[in-house]
């Protein structure tokens, strides 16, 4: 037997054998009806799974662990740096935070299937009301801290919440972020119209309430009635979650309750190798999938305990607070981005700070959100001496594609590599005409189709838009979006996205959307978005702008006021700084933007000319605009 062996049998078993399967996992889970079924491919290839099975993802997060005698273990930890607050809730704690808040915001008339959208920094009542809305099978929406009005609004009036929750502001190192001015606004915006704001006003930034809208949280959650859990079907929609996608219309993913909670419930153990009872921090965000599956409910669902972290890896206060959180709540499994131990080898690139803690509980580190680079990798494996595994997932797929099974089998560890498919995941690579091409030949990384629990089953009230974003290329095979191959020994590695999304600092975003910000400005006539090579946040995005006839303001004046822009409409999460004015743009003859060879122009990499440029010569002016602003060297 070599290492592998076991993980490989098992998951061609899942494949082979998917009702066998998937039937024997949800033993693991608490149900009102357990399903006799896994798989229901009646509507092919709109997939669900358990269809008659009936549960509460919430009671499986929390009621089922106190009922189960351990109460009194610690569910979650909120350990903020940026506040200087710890505060430990035990699981029968924050189950009855979870059943009073359910009674509150069912006292604001949210029930099952109610749309409420969540706009909340990383404080401990954003998981509570995430669970609260499970509770009542109601559906959450969360929407990430560091998004702007119009992107609140766009989910609004997509969602159509009855209620939002929200937070008068988050902190950032050296700053409040108020919240509240972007959420009057983005109510103000959306043409769907929402009855009532339950807000959370946080000391550090108070915000002002709007009369008969807005309900103070403090004054009108605390003794309202707990809310018993209420039974949902397994494929009703637990959450929608909004992600970039090819146009500026963001899209709304769908989770469902039992696949999800199947899956999340199999991969703790098995994947991340943390056992019931010990604490797990995941160092993302409840805004991101990444924070949904493995701040949330992931963890609770498998009786761990999750920390919940408002914290940055540096700054607050320095390179070591990722080895403090890890020592000090006995951490076994952190799970970050790259982009994070980048930040952190910056600054402390000898490690000294890891020197001063205990971090002898500490097992594994996990990465994903962006490619891992092999030289971070190396680092962090050094200097940490415990396995670094990288595993690919996408906010579609809710849990990981590819992983290395630390639980099970753990593999050797290639650099570079996300290893091999979870199961249920068949990972194929094809090239332009569909077919699978050879060992390490790089491709379009696609699963054949019905996809596991867990992976969405459509987008929110727009079959046909998933249908067509996602199925429709490759029939037969979800087309995952992203580029890479996979060696002779079955290691899948992600190279890079083939569509407009681009990823910084672990946070995917669209060149498209920005596009759509930029062309927007009075001045542009035409204009392009790229994702340039970042040391630290891995891409940035860079924009072309290509001036109307006439114009003749100064450029860094246009810049500043387009960089405001996407401030202003996206947020300063696309950390969008740079742009150039260039006199046109490189295009095919039949006019599609080269934006690759842009890239790889800005990144001073070696380009061919592609046969189909419409002026070559166009290229060298674009290298020329590009190099005063540090890049194309
Ligand atoms: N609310 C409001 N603003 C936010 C925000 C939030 N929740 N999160 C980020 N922002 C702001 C930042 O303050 C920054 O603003 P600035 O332009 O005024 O400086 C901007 O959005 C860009 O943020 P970011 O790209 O995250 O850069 P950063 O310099 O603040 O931090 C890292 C860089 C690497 C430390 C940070 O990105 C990080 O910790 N990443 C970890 C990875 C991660 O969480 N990935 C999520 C998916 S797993
Ligand atoms: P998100 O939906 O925000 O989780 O982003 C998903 C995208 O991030 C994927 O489609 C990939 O492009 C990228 N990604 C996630 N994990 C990895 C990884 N381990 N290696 C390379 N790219 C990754």
């Amino acid at each position: 037997m070599t290492a592998g062996d076991i993980y490989r049998a098992l998951h061609r078993r899942s494949l082979e054998d998917r009702e066998g399967f998937w039937l024997e996992q949800t033993w693991a889970i608490d149900w009102a009806r357990r399903p006799t079924r896994a798989l229901d491919d009646s509507r092919a290839p709109f997939y669900r799974w358990f269809p008659d099975g009936e549960l509460n993802t919430c009671h499986n997060a929390l009621d089922r662990h106190v009922d189960s005698g351990r109460g009194a273990q610690a569910a979650l930890i909120y350990d903020s740096p940026v506040t200087g607050q710890k505060i430990t809730y035990s699981y029968a704690e924050l189950r009855d935070r979870v059943a009073e808040l359910a009674g509150a915001i069912a006292a604001l008339d949210v029930g099952k299937g109610d749309r409420v959208l969540i706009y909340m920094p990383m404080i401990a009542e954003a998981a509570m009301a995430m669970l609260a809305c499970a509770r009542l099978g109601a559906v959450h929406s969360v929407v990430f801290g560091g998004f702007a009005a119009k992107e609140l609004a766009s989910r609004i009036d997509d969602c159509q919440p009855k209620l939002i929750m929200a937070a008068s502001c988050g902190i950032e190192p050296g700053r409040i972020v108020a919240y509240k001015p972007m959420l009057d606004s983005a109510v103000e915006q959306a043409k769907h119209k929402v009855a009532k704001v339950l807000m959370l006003q946080r000391p550090q930034g108070e915000a002002a309430m709007i009369d008969g809208r807005d309900v103070d949280w403090a004054s009108f959650v605390p003794g309202k009635p707990k809310a018993a859990c209420v039974t949902v079907k397994s494929t009703d929609p637990l959450y929608i979650l909004y992600t970039s996608g090819t146009t500026g219309q963001p899209k709304g993913v769908v989770r469902d309750n039992g696949g999800y909670c199947v899956a999340l419930k199999w991969s703790m153990p098995n994947l991340y190798g943390v056992k019931t009872g010990e604490v797990w921090w995941c160092a993302s965000d409840v805004g991101w999938v990444v924070g949904h599956s493995y701040i949330v409910y992931g963890p609770l669902i498998h009786g761990a305990t999750t920390i919940l972290y408002e914290g940055k890896p540096v700054g607050t206060p320095d390179a070591g607070a990722f080895w403090r959180v890890i020592a000090e709540h006995g951490a076994v499994a952190l799970f970050t981005a790259p982009t994070a131990f980048r930040a952190i080898k910056k600054e402390d690139p000898e490690g000294k700070f890891v020197r001063q803690y205990d971090l002898s509980k500490f097992r594994t580190l996990f990465l994903a959100g962006e490619r891992g680079d092999p030289p971070t990798i190396d680092w962090a494996q050094k200097l940490l001496g415990v396995p670094v595994v990288d595993h690919w997932w996408q906010t579609e797929t809710g849990w990981p594609i590819c992983g290395n099974f630390q639980g099970i089998d753990p593999m050797p560890v290639k650099l570079g590599s996300t290893a091999i498919p979870a199961p249920g995941w068949q990972i194929e690579v094809l090239d332009e005409k569909g077919e699978r091409v050879k060992a390490n030949e790089i491709g379009a990384l696609v699963a054949k189709l019905p996809m596991p629990p867990g992976a969405l089953p459509t987008l929110w009230n727009a079959d046909e838009r998933y249908r067509q974003a996602y199925l429709a290329e490759y029939p037969g095979y979800y087309k995952t979006g992203d580029a890479g191959f996979i060696d002779e020994d079955g290691y899948v590695s992600v190279m890079t996205r083939v569509d407009d999304v681009i990823n910084v600092a672990g946070h995917r975003l669209s060149t498209g959307q920005m596009e759509e910000v930029l062309g927007a400005h009075p001045d542009v006539a035409e204009c392009a978005v790229i994702g340039v090579a970042d040391e630290l946040k891995g891409q940035l995005p860079l924009g072309f702008l290509v001036l109307k006839s006439g114009v003749n303001r100064p450029y860094p004046e246009i810049v500043s006021e387009v960089v405001a822009m996407v401030r202003d409409r996206i947020g300063p999460v696309a950390a969008f700084k740079s742009a150039v004015v260039v006199a046109r743009l490189p295009k095919t003859r039949s006019g599609k933007i080269l934006r690759g060879t842009m890239q790889k122009i800005a990144d001073s990499q070696t380009y061919n000319v592609p046969a189909t440029i419409d002026d070559p010569a166009i290229l060298g002016e674009i290298g020329e605009a590009l190099k005063p602003a540090g890049y194309a060297r």
